[in-house]
């Protein structure tokens, strides 16, 4: 029980007495729990997970204790933070990927770009195989998405097609950095800021993937990112941002996110809730000083994994192209017996998944939005063939031979 207490100081010194005593605990605890982890016998190797530390819980309690409940300081300083790492001018934080992919294309149809503002009908390219939701922002407002075939090597969308699809309604393009290899964007932008064509890189799946002397996500009119836990730079829940050096597709963004509220309860463009929360911010704070490391952690078993499959007869990952990256959000192989492929490997106790079994444009949602079956072969092979096999940062040497000899063992099997 505290006891009456004199003044003021006293009491600000017992609460800190006792956020420190809380930080101690929760760092023994998370120790316990990595201990107990290491005692584990492991009889599966995960497909997907998350370095995390007692830094981090420790962060997101602070911030809990401060009730910073929505962006708040620690919404300010991951900012500022994003800001530099990436080299943008803004980074406007959101709640998550999806909305990042929202907000962009809301602003771009926003009445506060001026001419600039896309129309109703207007056309806007982007992938088939990939994540639907670069393609709900488009069609939410009233834009048509035009799909482009995606490469067989890369599995990028075909920047030759990309180009051939531009035509006179197109107002935007939304390539996506998928797996975390970078779609080469130079030849792109070129042509799209000539015809006046706004760029939405989707780099969701791509933090700190390097695009010539920048980094994904920073080279378009603005790029999309999510921070949901499997991602890269993962916080505990759903987050997002959205970066851009044009002012005025940032204002439009921090004002939309936010019920187009300015000043309070004055709605100046309909607007949502999509504002990231303290907590995640001050998860990211910590995880974003660690992200380096941990691209560096999947390069390299990217690199393990390659060669240890190297004799086993499935398509490894292409060499990444010059002035492109690859930071390895998923180890992607192809195989022609895939399902065969997962069935083996799940019985060996290897995670695995397909990102993603259905082109965009032919799963239910989308129905009568894209091409008939057949329109994009290349999309449509992919899906039959792809297998995404373990990746994460903390993936070990012998996880990692584990995963290549049950891929050999399967093309022994044939
Ligand atoms: C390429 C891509 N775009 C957008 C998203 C949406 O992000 P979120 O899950 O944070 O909404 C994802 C997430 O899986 C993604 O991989």
């Amino acid at each position: 029980m505290v006891q009456k207490v004199v003044t003021g100081a006293e009491i600000r010194a017992m609460k800190q007495a006792l956020r420190e005593k809380i930080g101690g605990a929760i760092t023994e605890l998370h120790q316990l729990s990595r201990l107990e982890e290491e005692d584990r016998p492991v009889d599966q190797v995960q497909y997907g997970g998350a370095l995390f530390d007692d830094e981090e819980l420790r962060n997101a309690v602070d911030a809990i204790l401060d009730k910073q409940l929505v962006l708040g300081p620690a919404g300010r300083q991951l900012s500022s933070q994003l800001e530099q790492f990436l080299n943008v001018d803004r980074a406007v934080l959101v709640n998550s990927g999806s909305s990042a992919n929202l907000v962009a294309m809301a602003a771009l149809r926003s009445p506060l770009l001026g001419e600039r503002a896309l129309r109703p009908g207007d056309e806007v390219l982007t992938v088939a195989g990939g994540f639907p939701t670069t393609v709900n922002p488009i069609l939410q407002n009233q834009c048509v998405p035009v799909f482009v075939d995606n490469d067989v090597v890369s599995g990028n969308v075909r920047t030759d097609l990309l180009e051939e699809a531009i035509g006179p309604r197109t107002r935007a393009v939304i390539p996506v950095h998928l797996y975390g290899r970078t779609v080469e964007l130079g030849p792109i932008v070129e042509l799209a800021r000539s015809a006046g064509i706004a760029v939405v890189e989707d780099a969701c799946q791509a933090h700190l993937a390097r695009i010539g002397d920048r980094l994904a996500g920073a080279v378009g009119d603005c790029g999309c990112f999510s921070f949901y836990p499997g991602k890269n730079l993962g916080a505990w829940g759903d987050a997002g941002a959205l970066v851009t050096d044009d002012e005025r597709i940032a204002d439009a963004v921090r004002l939309l996110r936010s019920h187009g509220e300015r000043p309070r309860y004055h709605h100046l463009v309909p607007g949502m809730t999509a504002r990231l929360d303290g907590l995640q911010a001050a998860v990211l704070r910590v995880k974003l000083r660690r992200l380096a490391e941990a691209t560096e952690r999947r390069r390299g078993v990217a690199r393990a994994l390659t060669d240890a499959l190297a004799p086993s007869g499935v398509l490894v990952p292409a060499p990444v192209a010059t002035g492109g990256d690859h930071v390895f959000h998923q180890y992607v192989i192809g195989c022609d017996d895939r399902d065969a492929l997962r069935d083996h490997l799940s019985g060996c106790g290897i995670g695995n998944a397909v990102h993603y079994p259905t082109p965009i444009h032919l799963t239910p949602a989308y129905a009568g939005v894209g091409p008939s079956p057949g329109a994009l072969p290349n999309a449509e092979a992919l899906a039959g063939r792809i297998c995404s096999l373990p990746m994460h940062p903390s993936l070990t040497a012998a996880e990692i031979a584990r995963v290549a000899a049950a891929v050999r063992a399967f093309a022994e099997l044939r």
